[in-house]
């Protein structure tokens, strides 16, 4: 008898959207290293700042996408194109995501539309379109990207919160609606991780004195952390856990 389930993906085919940099860029190298065949969704097909090379070197199959995820067209295309490449999509990770910060009374309407079509509308459509195909083969994980600004409020962040917060939920409600069919899905909520887009915060010595003064774990995240809890939600070893938003906060909502 076997105790522990295998964090291994080999056969698996994953679709990771705003994959270029940061926790997607990271989000790719994990599944890859656990074996899974891997269509990279791209903003711009053109930048991929070496990451199909270096996923091509980990031995996988690899399928670079031209993916805005705020552009229905591409959605549509990217996922077909996948999906007919590899003649499967198994793991979804919708890591696209913006975060244009101001005070809420100076917030913009502009800033307002492109944060939800990216954050909330393109990881609803990317998931229809994902779930059609999960639905038929009766197999799927989605892998959302909240944030613990879901969870506690931000200054100067309030329309990015109500998307990852929003994010939490729409995880329930797609994971109630797709149960039947075998789908997991789940959300992990960072606190904040070293990547190009938190630098210039914790450049700042202020800030970021600040935010560890938060983080009970009195360290900065990485990508690997938030890698590393995608790939196991993704493999077998979460075989069970549906419709939850794992915290990877090292401690700072829970005070
Ligand atoms: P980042 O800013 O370093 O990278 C974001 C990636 O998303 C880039 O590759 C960019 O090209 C892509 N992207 C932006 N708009 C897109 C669009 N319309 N279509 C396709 N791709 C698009 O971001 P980071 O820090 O790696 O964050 C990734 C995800 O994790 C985001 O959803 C973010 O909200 C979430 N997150 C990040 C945290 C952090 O501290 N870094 C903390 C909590 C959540």
């Amino acid at each position: 008898m076997k105790y522990l389930h295998e964090i291994k993906l080999k056969g698996r085919v994953a679709l990771v959207t705003g994959a270029a940099r940061g926790i997607g860029r990271a989000c790719c190298l994990a599944l890859a290293e656990a074996g899974a065949n891997i269509a990279v969704g791209l903003r711009d097909i053109n930048s991929d700042s070496g990451l199909i090379d270096e996923l091509k070197e980990l031995g996988v199959e690899v399928l670079p996408l031209q993916l805005d995820v705020s552009v229905m067209q591409q959605i549509e295309e990217a996922v077909e194109k996948a999906a007919t490449h590899f003649g499967k999509i198994d793991i979804l990770v919708n890591n696209a995501g913006i975060a244009p910060d101001n005070l809420i009374e100076d917030y913009t309407e502009e800033d307002f539309d492109k944060t939800i079509a990216v954050n909330l509308k393109g990881t609803f459509f990317i998931s229809q379109a994902v779930g059609k195909h999960m639905i038929k083969q009766n197999f799927g994980r989605i892998i959302n990207l909240s944030s613990q600004a879901g969870f506690i409020a931000l200054p100067t962040e309030s329309v990015y919160c109500m998307t990852k917060a929003g994010i939490a939920h729409l995880t329930k409600c797609f994971a109630t609606e797709w149960a039947p069919y075998n789908i997991n899905v789940n959300a992990v909520a960072p606190t904040f991780i070293e990547t190009p887009g938190t630098e210039s915060w914790l450049n700042n010595p202020e800030f970021k004195t600040n935010v560890l003064s938060k983080i009970l774990l009195n360290k900065i995240g990485q990508p690997i952390d938030v890698a590393s809890a995608v790939a196991y939600l993704a493999s077998p070893a979460g075989d069970m856990i549906t419709g939850s938003t794992m915290m990877i906060d090292g401690g700072w909502t829970i005070v």
